[in-house]
């Protein structure tokens, strides 16, 4: 959550941060602001509450200067305000600082050092640049300070700042949350995220936590908190400018999700050769050793998990577990003797996620990441990555990248039971299948209109809805509320259609919009049409998203039949569009809904 931005050397820094915090705006959105020094009164900080563009509107045309930081915020402590907006300076105004993420010391920190210090709001990051200016007051240099901080500073921080009086220098230093150098000719940067960075270069260079980078316009030096030099190659990221852009698109979503057929014909390649699945032998050799797979992973990619679990248990003939990250340190399950961790993200930078991930490393339970993002975190820190190849994801209700995940486990499934010879994955064929599932979501794309036209009846003016489904489709269900509810703010609950009865059947009353899933199977389609009718009965509005062959005339939606282990992929696609279109018919920012960000860096 949260994004960072800035710059040192040879560049206009004001349009460089502005860029930048455009391209970082679905991390957070909630305020903003930059800092540009330019020897004119110790620079010019001008912050703003609300998106990025309110923050353009206050920029004056002396806001010249080539250094300079800025943020996009994602408030944990204290609302959002301009006083909570980023960059914070000390008691003088002398340093200035971004931060991302949550110091957890900041009340004994406060106690301890800055007891006569007053503060404008009420964000940790205050009491760290506070903390700073009151130490260089006390006589250390800057990098002492600086130092000293983050010895004293407990919690997890992305940081940069710049010493008004000497704005030749960013210092960075970071802790569980992102941050990368962008490397360039005569100037250097520093950023949450490489894709922010990507106008000015492709050149990046990557920080590990617990280290302190002293950035010029020509140098970047890595050190740890003891002040020991650190190596560190730069690498060149394939990124590419044109995948950023919205394109004739209204909304990064809507885009997203027209681009997941290209996506499953991406991943065959990527996957197979000649007709073959093709994943690293030594993920394979994993997964055989593994006697059970741990799923761990949060909202959407959580949902693909569960969507992948029958398919992956069939395929490789080992039982798999999910936890929910972010409960997994209370409610962690008793652990097989082989266990192997397989952690579903798309930013790969999830705080919850990673926190999982740092205590499998401690206990030696090898791991593996599926991710969307090269380089990030998760990839970086767990033993192996498989990519989603979906191409940057920037609407914060994830789309493609759960489709990818989904054909992505496909994969992996396939190839541990081809290697094991199990009949089901020899009878399974995954390359075929997944070129269907494509041809099936195309057909859904071509449906857009009459699918908004169904919505705009049905949900248009609700405050709650329900999906429900058996099997498959009850995980799907799961997948399609969250989307519906992150944007639309709908209430929606995703249900197993046959629990319904056992309580929460009593919310059902006349109107209230229920949306029924029916895949794969005739018997289990027989039971659903079962809840459909009573759901009926009390006066529900139902749409149904049925597959063909399964369907009848009166259903709303049909989708063409794909084979069951990907059925949620082409199920799922019409409910995104449910969630796209009521979204647009309630007037709400499709892209960047209240309260969210793209990438939850914190825990
Ligand atoms: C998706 O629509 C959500 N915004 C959210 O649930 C997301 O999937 C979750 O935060 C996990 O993110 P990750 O895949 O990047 O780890
Ligand atoms: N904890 C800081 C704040 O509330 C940083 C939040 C963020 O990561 O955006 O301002």
């Amino acid at each position: 959550m949260c994004g960072i931005v800035g710059v040192v050397g040879n560049r206009n820094a004001t349009d460089i941060l502005m860029q930048g915090l455009e391209k970082l705006e679905y991390r957070g959105y909630d305020s903003a602001g930059i800092f540009v020094a330019n020897g004119v009164n110790n620079g010019r900080l001008i912050k703003s509450v609300g998106r990025i563009a309110d923050l353009r509107s206050k920029l004056g045309i002396d806001v010249a200067g080539s250094t300079g930081i800025g943020h996009t915020r994602w408030a944990t402590h204290g609302p959002a305000s301009k006083e909570n907006a980023h960059p914070h300076t000390s008691a003088t105004g002398r340093f200035i600082l971004v931060h991302n993420g949550v110091i957890e010391n900041y009340l004994a920190i406060k106690e301890e050092f800055l007891a006569n210090h007053e503060f404008n709001g009420q964000t940790d990051t205050e009491i760290a640049v506070h903390l700073i200016g009151q130490l260089v007051e006390d006589g250390l240099s800057v990098l002492e300070a600086f130092k000293k901080s983050l010895h004293l500073i407990e919690g997890s921080y992305a940081f940069a700042l710049v010493d008004s009086e000497n704005p030749d220098v960013i210092y960075v230093a970071k802790n569980k949350s992102p941050l990368l150098i962008g490397v360039g000719e005569g100037y250097n940067m520093v950023c949450s995220d490489a894709m922010a960075m990507i106008r000015e270069t492709s050149e990046f260079m990557e920080i590990h936590d617990k280290e302190l980078v002293i950035v010029t316009k020509d140098s970047v030096s890595v050190q740890d908190y003891a002040g020991n030099s650190l190596e560190r190659e730069s690498y060149t990221a394939e990124l590419d400018l044109s995948d950023i852009g919205k394109g004739t698109y209204p909304y990064y979503m809507l885009k997203e999700i027209d681009e997941q057929p290209s996506v499953m014909r991406k991943l065959i390649s990527a996957y197979s050769d000649n007709g073959q699945v093709k994943v690293d032998e030594a993920i394979i050799k994993a997964v055989q050793e593994a006697d059970r797979l741990y799923i761990i992973a949060a909202g959407t990619s959580y949902h693909a998990g569960f969507a992948a679990k029958n398919m992956l248990e069939a395929l490789t003939n080992t039982p798999v577990e999910l936890g929910i990250a972010s409960e997994w340190g209370y409610n962690q399950p008793l652990l097989s003797q082989k266990p192997l961790f397989i952690f579903i993200s798309q930013s790969g930078e999830t705080a919850d996620s990673r926190q999982v991930l740092v205590r499998a490393n401690e206990m030696g339970i090898p791991s593996l990441t599926v991710t969307n993002v090269p380089g990030s975190t998760l990839s970086r820190e767990a033993n192996y990555t498989m990519l989603l190849h979906a191409g940057p994801e920037i609407a914060v209700a994830s789309t493609k990248a759960y489709t990818a995940q989904i054909a992505t486990l496909a994969f992996l499934a396939k190839a541990v039971g081809d290697a094991d010879g199990n009949e089901k994955a020899k009878a399974f064929d995954l390359v075929h299948e997944l070129s269907l599932v494509a041809q099936s979501i195309e057909a859904t794309l071509s449906e857009k209109d009459s699918i908004a036209e169904k919505v705009e009846g049905l949900l248009a003016k609700t405050r709650t809805a329900f999906y429900i489904g058996r099997g498959n489709d009850y995980y799907v269900a799961m997948e399609a509320s969250l989307k519906l509810k992150e944007i639309s703010y709908i209430q929606c609950e995703g249900f197993a259609a046959g629990e319904l009865k056992h309580g929460t059947i009593s919310l059902i009353e006349d109107g209230v919009p229920v949306l029924a899933l029916i895949s794969s199977d005739e018997a289990v389609a027989a039971h659903t049409r079962g809840n459909i009718q009573e759901v009926a009965a009390r006066g529900a509005n139902v749409l149904v998203i049925a597959e063909e062959g399964l369907a009848r005339e009166t259903d709303d939606i049909k989708v063409v039949p794909v084979h069951p282990y990907l059925s949620a992929i082409s199920m799922v696609v019409p409910t995104q569009l449910v969630a796209y279109y009521a979204t647009l018919q309630r007037g709400l920012d499709v892209d960047k809904p209240r309260n969210l960000a793209k990438s939850v860096t914190v825990e």
